[in-house]
């Protein structure tokens, strides 16, 4: 359930109109609820009730610093992969010992920001990581506490970009090696080996793979365990999918995942920590834009919008679905005309659905791309020099610009033409 309605045939997110955001912001921007990020996150919080947790928000979802600030006010930890998102974190006053540092190519400098400003733990992925870490602790006069990223070698039943725990994938360390990779990280001086790490891959429609992973992680702990090691935390991963179509069914509850993980490891006393970004984030988002054309093909209507795959990327990059609504409500029962819904970028790729079945449209009418929270606004560029699409969040009926729409002389400034030239 989200908070993006229609009232009296107008879409509105919480209690504002989105027309009325898009005429103060312009086009294309997207726009946050707060009532439902605070929803989703309250619902991983009821799923693991019955153990000490800590949800992890993963961070590369939806990094905007209010969004963070908001997560964090809730009681969330973050997830990070990189210095930069380790940064907005602290910004938006997380305190270190929430925030885990995931990642298969941490740098030496990430890696001491992150010693230096506190930390909960690192989810070490490679036997290369550990030793440097151990050394930059060690030189900094820290133990670091440690989870080792195992990679389980399950199918996770999901697109094949976004899977991450077969083998083929680069993730982990292989989980048939840990046992010799915990002895190894023992012996380090600067690690202080504190939990296990998985996360199998994103979009996850299935909890069967889920029980898997975590199946194999208990047995691990119990070996890790018995060889001697003080394992007290799990980390799960994130990864639970959304449903991006109104009109199918709808994937596992994070109730059900709570229980998945309450049967497979719930039996080992850990504290147990998940990373969802997306199940938090996704459905709490829209990207509002504007009709700039009508044009008919040969055989089709293309309905150009002032959005493009540079906004949002996830359709040209994955072949994604994502709803497309009019903000104003069609009346039922009036006629649909199919469109196929492109962007103004100089690519083929640049076409967000084909066959759009919308009401009669003109230029300068509005649409909203649904679920479109995670993984939209981070994964937007600059591309064709469109000016990076802004942020607005919607709390009751208020709602601000959380990033602005940077001016092109902004954009241009930041090149520089050297004087030889
Ligand atoms: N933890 C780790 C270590 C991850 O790699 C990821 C996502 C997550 C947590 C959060 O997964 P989530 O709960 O959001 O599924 N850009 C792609 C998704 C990439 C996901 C990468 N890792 C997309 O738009 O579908």
């Amino acid at each position: 359930m989200d908070h993006f309605n229609y009232r009296d045939g107008r879409l509105f997110a919480e209690d504002v109109d989105l027309t009325r955001i898009a005429e103060a912001v312009g086009t294309p921007v997207y726009v946050y609820s707060a009532a439902t990020l605070t929803r989703h996150f309250g619902q991983f919080q009821k799923a693991l009730d019955w153990a000490d947790h800590l949800i992890c928000y993963a961070v590369k979802a939806n990094s905007n610093l209010a969004v963070l600030k908001l997560m964090g006010d809730l009681g969330a930890g973050m997830d990070v992969v990189s210095g930069g998102e380790y940064a907005r974190a602290r910004a938006a006053g997380v305190p270190g010992d929430r925030i885990v540092f995931s990642g298969v190519g941490k740098t030496a400098d990430e890696m001491a920001q992150a010693i230096a400003g506190g930390i909960r733990q690192f989810n070490i992925e490679s036997e290369p990581e550990m030793e440097i870490l151990s050394a930059l602790a060690a030189g900094m006069g820290a133990t670091v506490p440690i989870a080792v990223r195992v990679n389980p070698d399950v199918d996770a039943k999901t697109h094949e970009k976004i899977a991450t725990g077969k083998s083929e994938n680069k993730f982990g360390i292989p989980i048939a090696r840990a046992r010799e990779v915990y002895a190894r990280a023992a012996t380090l001086p600067g690690l202080s080996v504190v939990g296990v790490d998985v996360h199998i891959g994103s979009q996850l429609t299935d909890l069967d793979p889920y029980r898997q992973a975590y199946a194999k992680v208990a047995d691990l702990t119990r070996a890790l365990r018995s060889d001697g090691h003080s394992i007290t935390r799990l980390d799960l991963g994130g990864g639970l999918g959304i449903p991006y179509r109104r009109d199918n069914s709808a994937p596992p509850l994070p109730l059900e995942y709570g229980q998945v993980i309450r049967e497979t490891v719930g039996d080992l006393g850990c504290q147990i920590e998940i990373e969802p970004g997306r199940n938090i984030v996704g459905n709490a988002g829209v990207l509002l834009s504007q009709v700039i054309y009508v044009k008919h093909g040969e055989g089709r209507d293309f309905l150009i919008l002032d959005a493009a795959m540079n906004d949002l990327l996830r359709p040209a990059m994955y072949g994604a679905h994502h709803d497309i609504v009019p903000l104003r409500e069609s009346v039922p029962g009036a006629e649909v005309h199919a469109y196929d819904v492109v962007g103004p970028v100089c690519e083929t790729g640049d076409t967000f659905s084909k066959g759009v079945e919308l009401p009669e449209m003109q230029a300068g009418d509005l649409v909203a791309f649904r679920s479109a929270g995670a993984y939209g606004a981070v994964m937007a560029s600059e591309y064709n020099t469109r000016p990076l699409v802004p942020e607005v969040l919607v709390r009751g009926d208020q709602f601000a610009v959380i990033r602005a729409r940077p001016t092109i002389d902004q954009i241009l400034s930041r090149d520089t033409i050297p004087e030889w030239l």
